[in-house]
């Protein structure tokens, strides 16, 4: 027989979902109408998208990376380069290769964790990555010459200041894409799903079209392919609980950023965890609380021991074997990988579930100080 876990001592992830009744409802309704997909449901979703980003187009797709994917393959020619930040999921970096592209690596700001533009060099464009939620706002980045597409896969309900009014990541200034993912653990799910929000139309009837196997000019049963496609459809089901999930989105930045806002005031005052920060002129979507602390492994070990799973954000994809030619001295992106600790932070996490990590982070430090 299984043990009973007490509630005391139940998993805390880092990153949970929360869906409901009227996720729920809403798959009903799609598995009881006409269409399971490429119905009223993903052009819903896409709407929704555009209003709440104030963004142009939308075009939903199976996933994060089939969302770089595509905007990769639509905005790089083989051998172009292409700046991005080697702290993220690898799918950031795979999208440059799935477009023969060459990825290039720069340092990131070691009080942000966001990757710095390097304006000595040509390049074709750049993946910006918000990471944690944080929209880099490098003033920099104005100067870059070259396009620019933003990896928001954390950061959707983020929001940045601009001519004093606050924007939702995706309405941006300087980038031609915005990508979204969907995944569970992300600021809203669709089980798994992922966007292109763009200004841009050519661009977004391009996507659409390699979404879909580049199928154009139906003409009864005959229709024409001028190139490789992709089935990169996201179903009616899926957007179903995208729209439902949409609508929940304030009331899960709120929840996260009071969770943020309560592990930066119970942790301040211990010098050996240093804390994210978010500067005036934005607002994160806190997908992650990532945090950098002595004895990094240790403490890891220490919280799995009590059935909290952090985690660490992330290994440099240049230390990986498909990736190691591409290893540079990235002296900011070494210091965080060799001490961040990413800490539970999702909507439905109780305060007695953060009092168990905040307990355990204090009660290494504080003892030690006295
Ligand atoms: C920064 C970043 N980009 C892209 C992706 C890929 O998104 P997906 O898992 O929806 O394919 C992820 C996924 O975690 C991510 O963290």
């Amino acid at each position: 027989m299984k043990k009973a876990v007490s509630r005391k001592n139940q998993i805390i992830p880092y990153g949970y979902h929360e869906v409901g009744k009227e996720e729920e409802q809403a798959v009903k309704k799609i598995l009881r109408g006409r269409y399971l997909t490429q119905g009223n449901a993903v052009e819903e979703f896409e709407k929704s998208l555009c209003e709440f980003t104030n963004s142009r187009y939308a075009v939903v797709v199976s996933s994060g990376t089939a969302a770089l994917h595509l905007a990769m393959i639509s905005l790089c020619n083989p051998g172009d380069r292409i700046l991005t930040s080697p702290l993220t999921f690898v799918a950031t970096v795979n999208s440059i290769s799935y477009a023969n592209a060459i990825p290039v690596f720069n340092d990131v700001s070691i009080e942000t964790y966001l990757l710095e533009p390097d304006l000595s060099m040509k390049y074709k464009g750049a993946i910006i990555v918000h990471f944690a939620g944080l929209p880099n706002t490098c003033n920099e980045w104005k100067n870059f010459d070259g396009w620019i597409v933003e990896d928001a896969a954390h950061s959707l309900g983020a929001e940045r200041l601009v001519n004093n009014k606050w924007q939702q990541i995706g309405h941006s200034r300087y980038s031609i894409a915005t990508i979204l993912s969907f995944h569970p653990v992300k600021s809203i799910t669709t089980c798994e799903g992922g966007a292109i929000l763009t200004s841009d139309r050519n661009l977004a009837d391009e996507l659409r079209k390699l979404r879909s196997h580049c199928i154009s000019s139906r003409k009864g049963y005959l229709y024409e392919i001028e190139k490789v496609g992709f089935n990169y459809r996201l179903s009616d089901l899926n957007c179903a609980i995208g729209i439902e999930q949409l609508k929940k989105l304030p009331k899960f930045m709120e929840k996260r950023r009071e969770i943020a806002y309560r592990y930066i005031e119970e942790l301040r005052n211990v010098e050996e965890i240093i804390l994210p920060i978010e500067h005036e002129e934005v607002r994160s979507a806190w997908h992650l609380f990532p945090v950098r602390i002595k004895n990094r492994d240790r403490i890891y070990r220490q919280l799995l021991d009590n059935n909290i799973k952090c985690q660490v954000h992330y290994i440099p994809v240049y230390k990986f074997s498909l990736y190691k030619h591409l290893y540079k001295d990235l002296p900011n992106v070494e210091k965080i990988f060799a001490s961040e600790l990413s800490l539970p932070i999702f909507p439905a996490l109780s305060k007695t579930q953060q009092n168990r990590v905040i307990e355990i982070l204090k009660s290494n430090f504080l003892k030690t100080k006295r």
